[in-house]
């Protein structure tokens, strides 16, 4: 009988999902449970029921799986950020690699090709570089926290409820940041607490504080706040920085990011800088990068040096080849590779990335890069010669089907696609695989504690030898 919604289940959980749930199977018919894991006995209940399958949540474990481990964050049965902090380590490393060889098979029909071991992430904890945290008008507080009949906090500083826009856990720290990021997001609800502005309300579109948004760079120990706000107000602002300087010596700068655009999105039409220079300096192998607020920087970054690696080994460079870097950002992968290239053309959307691209390439003394500004599905036209390697890292959605033609026109030998999305990943290898051949695929831990896996793949050109 297929499940019904409200229905509570006693379920064996099988295997993990992408997408983080766990899976199992009522009387054939397939059940995503939410804070399970493989090996579990859990009693759920169903929120969801579709033709094909359903949705529940674990409300009790009856016999806990052996992979299971005591989150150490008290937010985790609430907070979105992480969906596997209750697995143990090693046994998230074999479900991402599990899913990377799964996708490439099931959904490209692909096989004899070597999946390597997976990439572990150094840290499992305090290993992102950039955290983005909401205000809120509608503080969510876990249960036990709320005191009934008591007031509601006036604003909430943290990270949004799963499937909401505007509920925010009102939260003290994450784990996911190094430990200094937390006690700046105190300070700042301390002094916001005090300066008697309210927070945004993203349905009435009215209040000041909208985002407090953290970067952190490993190499340099140093940090840059970015104050988020609805409005221009720097006799409020200036004494917030100043403080923050003064109270955590690694603050570097302070912005403030203007916007009154409605949706909820961290990024101002202006910026101002409070103090330092608006910017931080990371490093990833032995190549500087500035990164101001609003740059895209990989947010583990030595998990992001041990990708480049492993993508500088997969394309087997002799110094003098033409490389193509497809949706390139900010020229990070490009820089990688030059010094063992003739020549890298790197193609990306966003021109303020490409400009940034310049910058890092003029900092790193590399000259020979040079990068297209606009929609691949234009530029690839652009570009003059044939590549050897064709570089590919395109956004979770994949590559555009006409981007895929293109290059399959373009005919490389060699082509290297890192992807953080194995699904469509396999979407689009299947349409390269009539004359590609799937040498290899390297998964990578970037984001531990998250479903999420990177893979890099090889793929030559049928007729070309391994
Ligand atoms: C996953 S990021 C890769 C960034 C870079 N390779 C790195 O490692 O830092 C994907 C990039 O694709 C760019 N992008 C998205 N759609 C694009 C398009 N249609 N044409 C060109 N670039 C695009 C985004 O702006 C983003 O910088």
């Amino acid at each position: 009988m297929k499940p019904r919604k409200g229905q509570l289940l006693e379920l064996g959980i099988e295997k993990m999902a992408f997408g983080g749930k766990g899976v199992a199977f009522q009387d054939g018919f397939v059940v995503f449970v939410e804070h399970a894991a493989p090996g579990d006995r859990v009693l759920a209940k169903v929120y969801k029921k579709k033709k094909d399958y359903a949705e529940a949540r674990a409300v009790d474990i009856i016999e806990p799986s052996g992979v299971r481990v005591e989150p150490p964050c008290r937010y985790v049965p609430f907070c979105g950020g992480c969906q596997w902090q209750h697995i143990g380590y090693q046994a998230q490393l074999e479900f991402k690699q599990g899913f990377v060889a799964e996708a490439l098979e099931r959904i490209a029909g692909l096989k004899d090709f070597l999946v390597e071991k997976i990439i572990p992430s150094d840290k499992v904890f305090g290993y992102r570089n950039k955290m983005e945290f909401s205000f809120s008008t509608r503080a969510w507080l876990p249960p036990g926290q709320f005191k009934s009949g008591g007031p509601r906090p006036p604003f909430a500083l943290g990270l949004h409820v799963p499937g909401t826009f505007h509920k925010v856990i009102d939260m003290d720290e994450c784990l996911l940041q190094p430990p200094d990021g937390n006690k700046i997001l105190k300070l700042v609800r301390e002094y916001v607490e005090k300066a008697g502005l309210p927070a945004y309300d993203l349905k009435t579109h009215q209040g000041f504080w909208r985002f407090v948004c953290l970067r952190h760079s490993d190499a340099r120990e140093e940090w840059m706040v970015n104050l988020v706000t609805a409005e221009e107000r720097g006799d409020i602002l200036a004494p917030l920085a100043e403080g923050l300087i003064m109270q955590v010596p690694s603050i570097r700068t302070v912005v403030n990011n203007i916007t009154r655009r409605r949706a909820g999105v961290a990024v101002g039409e202006t910026e101002k800088i409070l103090a330092g220079d608006g910017i931080i300096e990371d490093h990833i192998g032995p190549y500087r990068f500035s990164i101001s607020a609003n740059s895209f920087f990989q947010t583990n970054t030595k998990a992001a040096e041990k990708l480049y690696q492993r993508v500088a080994e997969f394309a087997e460079l002799s110094g003098g080849e033409m490389v193509l870097d497809l949706y390139c950002g900010t020229g990070t992968i490009s820089i990688f590779l030059a010094r063992k290239a003739a020549r890298v053309v790197g193609l990306e959307l966003s021109e303020i990335a490409v400009a940034d691209a310049h910058k890092n390439c003029r900092q790193n003394g590399i000259d020979n890069c040079h990068f297209i500004a606009g929609d691949i599905r234009d530029t690839l036209s652009l570009v003059q010669g044939r590549p050897h390697v064709v570089v590919i890292d395109p956004p979770r959605a994949g590559m555009h089907k006409d981007v895929v033609q293109k290059l399959l026109d373009l005919s490389p030998p060699i082509i290297i696609y890192v992807s953080c999305n194995p699904s469509t990943m396999a979407r689009d290898l299947a349409i390269l695989k009539d004359h590609y051949r799937l040498e290899r695929v390297q998964p990578v831990d970037m984001f531990p504690n998250t479903y999420h896996v990177e893979s890099i793949a090889r793929l030559a050109k049928n007729g070309k030898k391994d």
